[in-house]
């Protein structure tokens, strides 16, 4: 009887709002369904440790530690791939208030960003305030060029370049990041590129399946042997070299302890 009232609740409070059937077919349980459907066996990606990816792991991360901001772990995956000597050059695909790039712009000469404008982001109803702080840490800086564009319209090709590492931290639904990935891999890769897609993983140990599923839809089959998830991070990564892997086990016992050490200093609002 209990069952069929809350039935019967529900029924009345989806009739009152439909919309709120958006919260069910968006749930994560529903997304992690359809990721079954597609992939099982595949539960996750391999795991690595970031020092697979290079000798030395660089110690200061600059961040606002807010929300919206990548855990300190994502920024130090970009920043040790981006200390590798054949890495010179870095696209972006989504920049809010420029937390990565500015990172990653400390090693790297070269680095691109493509977002939304902020006439298109008003124009879509966005909070203002929100719009307002994109790029506050990476307007001024001369080594990174702000493409102001939407991704889902953009001519990729019109970029003319392949990158040696390429972020994609846009909009995370499925079809935006098949949407980029499909047009990362046709456009902007060559051999040796390094794709790295935040929010693989809504954190380090909770799997973001309607992610994952677009990154294995927009890499195709052939390339899902080189897809990795480095320990720590909401990440996931693409990069052409076997490495040694360990099997995601989201109740495993932590093997690291990190230490960090905080400074802090004031900052200055600088817009793009
Ligand atoms: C999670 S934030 C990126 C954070 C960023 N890595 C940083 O450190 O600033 C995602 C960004 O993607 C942008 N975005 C969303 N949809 C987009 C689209 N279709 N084309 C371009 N940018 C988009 C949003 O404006 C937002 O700033």
């Amino acid at each position: 009887m209990v069952k069929i009232n809350k039935f019967l609740s529900f029924i009345r409070i989806i009739l009152k709002n439909p919309s709120l059937v958006n919260l069910i077919l968006n749930s994560r349980i529903e997304a992690e369904n359809k990721f079954k459907e597609y992939y099982t066996p595949i539960v996750a990606l391999p795991q690595i440790d970031i020092e697979e990816l290079s000798y030395e792991v660089p110690g200061t991360i600059e961040s606002f530690l807010l929300d919206g901001s990548s855990l300190i772990t994502d920024l130090q995956l970009l920043v040790t791939i981006a200390g590798r000597k054949e890495v010179n050059s870095y696209l972006e695909i989504g920049t809010w208030r420029g937390e990565s790039v500015h990172n990653v712009a400390k090693l790297i000469d070269d680095c691109t960003t493509i977002n939304l404008s902020k006439k298109e982001m008003l124009s879509m109803g966005w909070n203002p305030k929100y719009v307002e702080q994109h790029g506050i840490l990476s307007g001024k800086n001369p080594k990174i060029l702000h493409l102001d564009a939407n991704t889902k319209t953009f001519d990729f090709s019109s970029l003319n370049k392949k990158y040696d590492l390429i972020f994609i931290d846009g909009d995370h639904s499925y079809e935006m990041v098949l949407h980029d990935t499909k047009k990362v891999f046709e456009h902007l890769v060559h051999e040796h590129s390094i794709v790295v897609w935040h929010d693989y993983a809504y954190n380090p140990q909770n799997i973001r399946y309607e992610v994952f599923r677009a990154i294995l839809d927009g890499t195709g089959k052939e390339n899902h042997p080189y897809l990795y998830h480095p320990k720590n991070t909401m990440c996931a990564i693409f990069i052409k070299n076997k490495l040694p892997v360990s099997v995601f086990d989201e109740m495993n016992i932590p093997e690291r302890l990190f230490q960090i050490e905080i400074k802090q200093q004031p900052f200055s609002k600088n817009p793009l």
